[in-house]
């Protein structure tokens, strides 16, 4: 694992995130009240980019497909694919999965992703 500056702190506003591509993994490192956080950048139900999913609640994502919801900081799984009704039929073979998460450190305005 190495660290990687990605952006400046200013470049992304709080409640924003953005994609980045470091060492070939894809990412997207957020900018919430209590600081940066990073996880991958697709859903773990079936992979749909999350880059356009909202912020919902200060700290979860909701992937624009299924809306799934992950917790940022963890990557925990909030709530599961739930839309539309049925596709909760799919779960036991696309059970819940944690999405990725990166370590991110801010040294004098600069944001680094450990990947
Ligand atoms: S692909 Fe994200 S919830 Fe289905």
């Amino acid at each position: 694992m190495a660290r990687h500056q990605v952006c400046e702190e200013n470049d992304i506003p709080v409640g924003e995130k953005k994609p980045f591509v470091v060492d070939e993994e894809e990412i997207l490192v957020y900018h919430l009240e209590d600081g940066f956080f990073a996880t991958q950048s697709r859903c773990t139900h079936l992979f749909w980019p999350l880059k356009n999913g909202k912020l919902v609640d200060k700290c979860t994502v909701r992937c624009p497909f299924h809306h799934a919801r992950f917790d940022v900081r963890t990557g925990e799984v909030v709530q599961w694919a739930n839309f539309p009704p049925g596709v909760q039929l799919l779960n036991f073979v696309r059970g819940e999965k944690s999405l990725k998460t990166y370590p991110v450190t801010l040294e004098a305005g600069k944001v680094l992703v450990e990947v």
